[in-house]
């Protein structure tokens, strides 16, 4: 049987909006993240506190914090590579961080400049950090299904990450097909080996829609217990340093299999297919979900 009910993660606002070329206002950014807020979301990524030099597009991450307006219930999160990130996320009130490593070691030098045991020791100061300060922890872990520089990344490569995400003391871990190569069955294998190393209903799915198989591995997921996802509003995104990829799955579409599945997600889809509408005008383009999209043609 299926989870009666799902935790879907807003990403949009960071994985989706940190790869578009066109950098977006922060007042555009505000407008989208309070749209999101109306419409029930339970978690949302707003911000990265990241390098400009590396990603530019999340520059603007303090002013967007500072601009949005919080809805009780909803928590707000950013990404926190090391102490900078974190002070950062602290001052803006952020109120979960996330430390963000990677199953592949070659996509671990790319995204955050060092290797993957070099980023769990920085990642220690992080956790303490948010322990120390009340703040609530999640780890992400890129390439769990495949790597856009080594190819085939093993289950135990995964298993060790999330290991050590649990020794940190994550609340929560995300496993992340950054490039969107999974398909269904390998997705349940990753799930279930993740989950003999961290609870079941505290790891989540990250699926970049690449191939077209986002979908139908959220459904695979589902199928062996997985409760949490991510998607990003229109189908926003990609991740600068993993070439090609494109956007999270979009989370209309998300939104519309959890209702026809009858699973409860706390969120308003036709709020959500507005804000959709709202940010691929303000990028000049047709938004890329499909259900969104044939929602907004009605
Ligand atoms: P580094 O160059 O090794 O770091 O970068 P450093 O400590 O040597 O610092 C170099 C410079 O960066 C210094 O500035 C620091 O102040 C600055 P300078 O003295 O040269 O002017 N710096 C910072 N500035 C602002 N905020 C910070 C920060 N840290 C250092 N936190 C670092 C290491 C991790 C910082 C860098 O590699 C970086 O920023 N990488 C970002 C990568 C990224 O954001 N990728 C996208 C997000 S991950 C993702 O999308 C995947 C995910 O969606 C899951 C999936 O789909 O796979 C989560
Ligand atoms: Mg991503």
């Amino acid at each position: 049987t299926l989870p009666q009910k799902v935790k879907i993660v807003e990403v949009g606002p960071r994985d989706g909006l940190q790869n578009e070329k066109e950098s977006v206002s922060a007042a555009v950014k505000i407008e989208l993240v309070d749209r999101l807020s109306r419409a029930g979301f339970a978690n949302i990524e707003a911000a990265s506190f990241v390098s400009p030099k590396w990603v530019p597009q999340m520059a603007t991450s303090a002013e967007v914090m500072a601009g949005i307006t919080r809805r009780a219930g909803t928590m707000y999160s950013a990404l926190t590579p090391n102490m900078q990130g974190f002070d950062a996320a602290l001052a803006a009130k952020a109120d979960e961080v996330v430390i963000f490593g990677s199953a592949s070691e070659a996509f671990s030098q790319k995204n955050i400049n060092c290797s993957i045991a070099e980023s769990i020791a920085r990642f220690e100061s992080v956790a303490k950090a948010a322990k120390d300060h009340g703040l609530r922890l999640r780890g992400s872990i890129s390439c769990a299904f495949g790597c856009p520089y080594q190819g085939e990344v093993s289950l135990d490569a995964v298993a060790d990450v999330v290991g050590r995400m649990r020794e940190l003391g994550c609340d929560e871990i995300d496993i992340a097909d950054t490039i969107g190569v999974a398909t269904a069955r390998k997705t349940q294998a990753v799930m279930l080996r993740a989950a003999r190393e961290f609870h079941l209903d505290r790891i989540s799915g990250h699926f970049h829609d690449t191939y077209g198989q986002a979908l139908a591995n959220i459904y695979a997921s589902l199928e062996v217990g997985v409760s949490i996802f991510h998607s990003s509003v229109s189908g926003l995104g990609g991740c600068p340093y993993a070439k090609g990829a494109t956007g999270n799955v979009a989370t209309e579409d998300v939104l519309y299999l959890m209702q026809g599945l009858g699973i409860e997600t706390g969120i308003d889809l036709d709020m959500v297919v507005d804000a959709g509408q709202f940010i691929a005008q303000h990028l000049g383009r047709k938004g890329s979900s499909r259900a969104g999209n044939a929602l907004a043609a009605k």
